[in-house]
Order: C-alpha cells, then sequence, then structure tokens
C-alpha cells in the first residue's frame, strides 16, 4: 500500500518498521480531537481565501460523516494501511470526498496537529478526573458527616498518639483531593493555548489566522512560537504529574483502609460487592480494590518518569521519540479514571465500626496530652507535667489499666495538683471537643471545614 509520503521513496516500507513505526492501533482514540481540529483549520483556510468555500463546505461534510463512522464503530482502521489517525482522517476523506479532501493539509504539518489533539485530549480528559475528584470529595464529606462525633486514635509512627475523630481523618483527605482538583484545573489553564498554526516547525508562508483557530477551538491563545508550538509536551507531563499526586493520595488512603479492615484494626467492614474472596481459605474477605488501587499508582508514577525520560534529551523541535507520549498519558488516564470510579462507592457503602474505634481509642493512653494539659493548666510547667503523666502512664502499664481506671490516689501521688476533676478533663470525647482550635477534631469544627468545602464544590470550582 503506497504512502501519502510516497513521492520520495524507491521502495515500500519493510512490515516489520510499517509495524514499529505506526501508532494508529493507539491514537485512534484521537480521531475526535483530530477531526475537530481539522473542522477548524479548514474553516480558516476558507475565511482566509486560501482554499475555497466549496472545498471547505466539502471537507466539513466529509469529516462529520467519518466522525459519525468513526462514533458508529462502522471504520476499520488497520495499521497496514493507516500509519496514524491524522494520516487515516486525511485518507479516508479524500477517499469520500476527492480533491478537496487533498486541500486539508495545507498550511498544516502532523507536528502541529498532534501537538494539538494530544492537548484538546488532555484538557478533556483532565476535566473528567477534575470532576470525578470532586465527586469522591462529596463522599468523603457525606462520610465524614455521619461520623462527627465517632472518636478514634489519631496515629503517629503508627502508634496511638491523641484522640481525633473519623471525620476529622476524612476531612484530611478530603483537603488532598481539593488540592489534587486544582492542580488540575491550574493544569488546564496553562495548557489552553493552541499550537496548531506551528507548521512543521517554522510556521507558513500562507496568510493563516491562528486567533480564529484558537477561538473556535476553545484555547486562550495560539502558542506564541512555532518551535515550542510542536516540541513541547509539558501539558502531558504536568497531568502526568498531577495524576501521580492524586494516585499517591488515593494510594495512602487506600493503604490506611486496608489496614483498617484487618482483625488487628477492624475500624471498617467493606460491603460484599466490594471485596473479595479467597480460592482456599473460606473466612477471607479481602480489600483488593484497595490493593489494587495502591498497585495502580506504580503504573501512574511510571508513566511520568517515562514521559520525562522520553523529553530529557530531545533536540528542538519534533522527534519520532514523542510519538511515545500517548501510550503513557492514556494508560495514566484510563488508570486514574478506573480507580476514582471503583473506590468512590467502594468507600461510600463501607460500615464504619464505631465501637471498635471507640475501644481502641481507650487503649493506648491517647489522652495522656490532655492528663499534662491538666496540670499545666493549673499552673505547673508543661516540661514538669508531661513528667508527671509519663509516670502516671508508667504506673497504668504496671497496673494493666488505663488513665480513665486509674483511682485518684494514685493521681495525688504524683502531684497533688490533681483533682477529681481530671477525669472529667480526660474523658475522650471531652478531649476531642475540647480541641476545637482551627483545623482540629472538635465535632463543630470538622463541621465548619465540611460547610466550607461543600460551598465550594457547590460552585463546581475547587478553589
Ligand atoms: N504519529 C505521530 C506522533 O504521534 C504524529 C506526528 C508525526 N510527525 C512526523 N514528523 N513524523 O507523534
Amino acid at each position: 500500500m503506497a504512502k501519502m509520503w510516497a513521492g520520495r521513496f524507491r521502495k515500500e516500507t519493510d512490515a516489520m518498521v510499517n509495524d514499529f513505526n505506526s501508532s494508529i492501533a493507539f491514537d485512534r482514540r484521537l480521531y475526535r480531537e483530530d477531526i475537530e481540529g481539522s473542522q477548524a483549520h479548514a474553516a480558516m483556510l476558507a475565511k482566509q481565501g486560501i482554499i475555497s468555500e466549496e472545498d471547505a463546505a466539502a471537507i466539513a461534510d466529509g469529516l462529520r460523516s467519518i466522525l459519525e463512522d468513526l462514533d458508529a464503530g462502522k471504520i476499520d482502521l488497520p495499521p497496514e494501511k493507516y500509519e496514524d489517525i491524522h494520516m487515516a482522517v486525511e485518507q479516508l476523506l479524500t477517499e469520500r470526498i476527492g480533491d478537496a479532501g487533498k486541500r486539508l493539509h495545507t498550511a498544516r504539518s502532523r507536528n502541529d496537529q498532534v501537538a494539538l489533539d494530544m492537548r484538546l485530549y488532555v484538557l478533556r480528559e483532565a476535566r473528567e478526573i477534575m470532576d470525578l475528584t470532586l465527586d469522591f470529595i462529596r463522599v468523603l464529606l457525606r462520610k465524614a458527616r455521619e461520623n462527627l462525633h465517632t472518636v478514634m486514635p489519631g496515629y503517629t509512627h503508627l502508634q496511638r498518639a491523641q484522640p481525633i475523630t473519623f471525620a476529622h481523618h476524612l476531612l484530611a483527605y478530603a483537603h488532598m483531593f481539593r488540592r489534587d482538583a486544582i492542580r488540575l484545573d491550574t493544569c488546564m489553564r496553562i495548557m489552553r493555548e493552541c499550537p496548531l498554526g506551528s507548521g512543521a516547525l517554522a510556521g507558513t508562508t500562507y496568510p493563516i489566522d491562528r486567533f480564529a483557530v484558537s477561538d473556535r477551538l476553545g484555547m486562550i491563545a495560539p502558542t506564541q512560537n512555532s518551535l515550542d508550538g510542536v516540541s513541547d509536551r509539558d501539558y502531558c507531563i504536568e497531568l502526568c504529574a498531577d495524576l501521580s499526586i492524586l494516585m499517591m493520595h488515593l494510594s495512602r488512603l487506600s493503604e490506611e483502609v486496608v489496614a483498617w479492615c484487618s482483625w488487628e484494626f477492624k475500624f471498617v467492614e467493606l460491603d460484599d460487592a466490594y471485596s473479595t474472596g479467597s480460592s482456599i481459605m473460606p473466612q477471607k474477605k479481602n480489600p483488593d480494590v484497595c490493593e489494587l488501587v495502591r498497585g495502580k499508582t506504580g503504573r501512574v508514577y511510571g508513566s511520568l518518569i517515562a514521559l520525562l525520560t522520553v523529553m530529557k534529551g530531545l533536540p528542538l523541535a519534533y522527534n519520532k521519540d514523542m510519538q511515545e507520549d500517548k501510550e503513557a498519558v492514556f494508560d495514566a488516564v484510563d488508570t486514574v479514571k478506573m480507580c476514582l470510579r471503583v473506590i468512590a462507592p467502594m468507600f461510600e457503602t463501607m460500615t464504619v465500626l464505631a465501637e471498635n474505634m471507640k475501644k481502641a481509642a481507650y487503649r493506648g493512653f491517647i489522652n495522656a496530652t490532655d492528663c499534662a494539659d491538666y496540670l499545666t493548666k493549673k499552673g505547673v510547667p508543661f516540661r514538669d507535667a508531661y513528667k508527671a503523666t509519663g509516670t502516671l502512664v508508667a504506673r497504668c502499664i504496671e497496673l494493666d489499666t488505663t488513665l480513665d481506671a486509674l483511682p485518684i490516689e494514685e493521681y495525688r501521688a504524683v502531684s497533688d495538683q490533681f483533682g477529681e476533676d481530671v477525669y472529667q478533663a480526660i474523658d475522650l470525647a471531652a478531649c476531642v471537643a475540647g480541641r476545637r482550635s482551627m483545623g482540629g477534631p472538635a465535632p463543630e469544627e470538622v463541621e465548619r471545614q465540611i460547610e466550607t468545602m461543600e460551598r465550594l464544590l457547590k460552585e463546581a470550582r475547587p478553589q
């Protein structure tokens, strides 16, 4: 099959080289963006008098029919016939409308074409992933609302540290995902420049109107430099960087759910529909969804590193290496969308075992800081209060008891500043309720955080 660029060649491409070179198997997913870009380009060419209105109309109709047929799955795109999606659309167009189809590529190169297609694709997907992220935040906020008073131990070094609530813990994640959404929004803003019109690398001698094309495609402005326009893949890298951070957050949360599902914690129980069994151990109920999200984080990091590595040594302008951007970006996008889609309902349907969280909170002396604060508020210097409480904790361990159950005589033996009201001061619900400092776990403070975030979500903007 003769290539579109066959003119200067005397031999056909080797079959293996053809397969190696061809990207149609994966870049076919860009057909909508490719056709959208071509529609804008053809309309501009006609407006500028570079092609005739009749040719432009034939091109517009032809492209529309190709789009319909591709949408309907009516067109086969075998690699023996088509090198990539850009050539495929042009070839199909020429088959359908004849010579007018051959005029479409005037004042354009595949280099600016592919740069545009990828930008349009990345913009669309970034928007979708941002929306999925906002949906997941909504799930977290709903769960948080139900658990404003669910006391659990907060950890440092995975050691029980201070009392918090499950709502407070979830809000921490909601804020991470809010920043992820902001990052995607910013990434979209930066990339909204239109490279079409950069040509192969050095612009064109035709009197094109790059602003018209940029406007029609919903971009902010044309790219300013034609070399940069065709060489830049920052937007792919930035998307993958943002997705890597998002996955890192999803992975941390997944890791926690895996721990919470274990018999050692038993803080939550996953719905049967979102967990899996073992082929040999009948008792098992495994958090596979979380483990897969955690595992797939590695794939997304892989895409980011692949792109950074592909780009790091490339001279300007286009190099075929850059064709490698597609599968990395596509895989990252597919993976993140799948993870967000599956983790949201898994979370929504998960049962919170508040009693177990509370039981864990009662062991581990997580009210020791509050006990020291009690003494400090009575005028004892914090360091002395800290030491006195440490002695009490050691005594509790000796007696196998908790600060709440330790008799008042034991307290008095350590400091005469202790009164009966110490039990009220170290009561877990009181410890949580007292942490009203901004950002703290007190129920009304967490409620404030939820309301602030709900307002942001209503505006459908992450910030
Ligand atoms: N399939 C190519 C890619 O994805 C399109 C650009 C080809 N340009 C070129 N000069 N060979 O990068």
